[in-house]
């Protein structure tokens, strides 16, 4: 079928930490060749995206930061914002879920759904912590793991053994919130009769079999274990509120308000959004990762259709996962490259890391990112192979014609065979890419330099002019129309060189796909402007310190999570406590203890009085730069013999992961010694 036109959206990324090569790769990179295709083809196109602002993850990233969950999504939507801007994601907006016309829409929406009477209300025992007074959704919860004993599993998934679990299945289950063992307790919530649903959502997914076959055989499985009721709503304070009776406390499920979002932004972005929802005629494609696939080609289709009035999916090109070095990305472990900070090292080498990621694209399965599949990419492919064409065309052309595009003399049998084979390659790239096959359609682009630098190795005009000028002009204007014709093809995959390529060519800027179809782009005599380069070589230790960066930063981990935190002592009375005589006092004078590597001999001012206290802090701290330090001490612990020496009190450390330790001691300058620690 033929569409009019096309609204094209990428998974909206939560709104709780900048953006990776991994998030790139799978959904922005893919959709933003697609849609600059289609618009070089002068489709009519929307391509919408916008940050995830709700559900867990973001009020789990609060708690941590010690900020409030809008807080977290102002910080990460800006700057989730300008890297895909600076990658040349060329999202029509990049809206927000955390928007009036978000929260109107989805609420409207439900209502809608509400009204029909869709939704299967429901009462369930839910998790609920006491202490915190709140219902524990998905990720609040932590126990072990049923399957693989991993003690801390989350309520819905077990990131050790990948299980997807549901909160009761964990055994000692504790609440994330206070440690506590949370009670099971009654809520209701409303669900989306998917069971009731089969039927209609088996036919929609049977009518694609054209999709990827890791989409449609993971919608396969789904469908064959049998749909499930789902809660639409959550007890939780963070997200869109249920706009019904009765559902104070409770918000939309983030897995139904978000997808709502491609509509709200749609919405944003123009007043004849419905067109781009409800016309038959349009072609809605979504671009997303390989762990979205239910919730876009089950989920949000069955609250599409249940709505009525919306048009569903063409088609889901999920990516499989992107790894780093053999490891996979994470977040929490800062095994990433970050877009923000290859930014800044990597300074106008956006397309460097675009075509690195679109040639290892993790379309079938999943793939490995390395520097030195990076720096090779780089190398031997975009200098060696398109940037050299380019240059040496270019350079030629300014040397033997003053920048001048030479006249054509007369055309071999070879050059006419050449100049077929190039109107080809339109056709050859948009069908990988009509195809959602970047990688192949990116690899043809490079077919097209590496006929023209064939062209140039075999006629050699670098030789022939000194013997036969008039075929070096011919030459010439046939390596120069490859290269304006790359300059346009170029454009969606790397939309930086293509600019740059074109400025180099004095091109026309509104050339459209089918223009590449000509190979009289430049007429004789035009003017070129001068050469430059169009790609530089990466250096072997620019790829080491990158290496180095991540060996970093996975000691950094390593030396984390070696030390567990050690489990909670048993309880005490306060009398316990107060039994403890602590104060502030003053290191007066530190020795070293001979023979002990460990231990300092300390007099310490205690207020009370003056007193002799071995430690165990040698490792630390050297004696002549604590004298005068305050530190918190015990005053009343029974006197021991350390090393001979009578020790009395214990000088208060605090241990790190890494056992380092450090001193205990009053924030203000004015506690003065002897002032109780209680
Ligand atoms: O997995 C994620 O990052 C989700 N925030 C994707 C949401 S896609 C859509 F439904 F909005
Ligand atoms: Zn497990």
């Amino acid at each position: 079928m033929n569409f009019k036109r096309h609204l094209v959206t990428s998974a909206l990324p939560y709104a709780n930490g900048p953006v990776h090569i991994g998030h790139l790769a799978g959904c922005y990179l893919p959709a933003d060749i697609y849609v600059r295709y289609l618009r070089l083809k002068g489709e009519d196109v929307k391509f919408v995206c916008g940050s995830d602002e709700h559900g867990v993850p973001i009020t789990i990233k609060a708690k941590k930061e010690g900020v409030s969950p809008q807080q977290v999504v102002d910080k990460y939507h800006k700057m989730m914002g300008d890297s895909f801007k600076e990658f040349g994601i060329s999202f029509d907006i990049y809206s927000r879920t955390s928007s009036k016309t978000h929260h109107e829409t989805a609420s409207e929406f439900f209502k809608t759904l509400y009204d029909k009477g869709v939704f299967k209300e429901e009462v369930t025992e839910q998790y609920f912590d006491v202490s915190a007074n709140q219902f524990l959704a998905d990720r609040y919860i932590i126990g072990t793991c049923p399957k693989c004993g991993n003690d801390n599993a989350y309520g819905d998934q077990c990131e050790k053994c990948g299980s997807t679990l549901n909160a009761t299945d964990l055994i000692n289950p504790r609440s994330t919130l206070s440690g506590e063992k949370p009670i099971m307790k009654e809520t209701k919530n409303w669900f989306l009769p998917l069971d009731t649903m089969q039927g209609d959502i088996e036919k929609y997914i049977d009518s694609h079999k054209e999709w990827k076959s890791n989409v449609f055989g993971q919608c396969k499985s789904w469908l064959n274990a049998g749909l499930q009721p789902r809660a639409m709503t959550r007890d939780l304070d963070w997200g869109v509120k249920v706009p019904v009776d009765g559902a104070e406390g409770k918000v939309l499920y983030v897995w139904f308000d978000a997808p709502i979002g491609y509509i709200s932004a749609t919405k944003e972005l123009t007043p004849d959004w419905e067109l781009y929802w409800k016309d038959k005629e349009t072609k809605l494609v979504h671009f997303i990762g390989k762990d979205n696939i239910v919730f876009h080609c089950i989920i949000f289709p069955a609250m599409l259709m249940a709505e009525g009035s919306y048009i569903l999916a063409d088609n889901v090109p999920a990516n499989e996962f992107l790894n780093l070095e053999g490891d996979k990305i994470s977040t929490s472990r800062n095994w990433a490259v970050w877009l923000h900070e290859y930014l800044l090292e990597f300074k106008d080498k956006q397309d460097v890391l675009r075509y690195t990621l679109c040639a290892n694209a993790p379309e079938t399965k999943d793939n490995d990112f390395t520097w030195k599949d990076f720096q090779a990419k780089n190398n031997n492919e975009l200098v060696a192979i398109l940037g050299n064409f380019v240059n040496r065309t270019l350079v030629l052309t300014h040397k033997y014609y003053q920048g001048k595009v030479p006249a054509i003399t007369e055309y071999t049998k070879e050059d006419t065979l050449l100049l077929e084979e190039i109107t080809k390659f339109p056709a050859k790239i948009a069908a990988s890419i009509e195809q959602y096959r970047f990688r192949e359609a990116l690899s043809e682009l490079m077919n097209l330099a590496r006929a023209g630098n064939k062209y140039l190795a075999d006629n050699e005009p670098w030789i022939v002019i000194k013997t036969d000028e008039k075929r070096v002009q011919t030459v010439m204007s046939v390596a120069l129309q490859i290269s304006a014709n790359l300059a346009v093809l170029m454009q969606p995959f790397l939309p930086f060189t293509a600019k740059k390529l074109s400025n180099m060519l004095n091109l026309s800027l509104d050339l459209t796909w089918n223009d590449a179809l000509r190979t009289n782009l430049l007429s004789e005599g035009h003017q070129i402007n001068t050469a430059g380069l169009l790609f530089e070589k990466v250096e072997d230790e620019t790829v080491a310190a990158q290496v180095q960066k991540l060996e970093d930063s996975k000691k950094a981990n390593e030396l984390n999570s070696q030390s567990e935190i050690n489990t909670p002592k048993s309880e005490i009375t306060f009398d316990d406590f107060s039994k403890m005589d602590i104060r502030v006092g003053t290191i007066l004078e530190a020795e070293k203890v001979p023979k002990a590597d460990k231990l300092l001999k300390l007099l310490v001012d205690t207020g009370v009085d003056k007193r002799t206290v071995v430690s165990g802090i040698a490792a630390y701290y050297k004696p002549e730069d604590i004298i005068g330090q305050q530190v918190s001490i015990l005053i009343n612990l029974a006197p021991r013999k350390i090393k001979g020496i009578e020790s009395k009190g214990m000088i208060l450390m605090a241990e790190n992961n890494a056992g380092e330790l450090s001193f205990v001691a009053p924030e203000k300058s004015t506690i003065n010694n002897g002032g109780e620690i209680k």
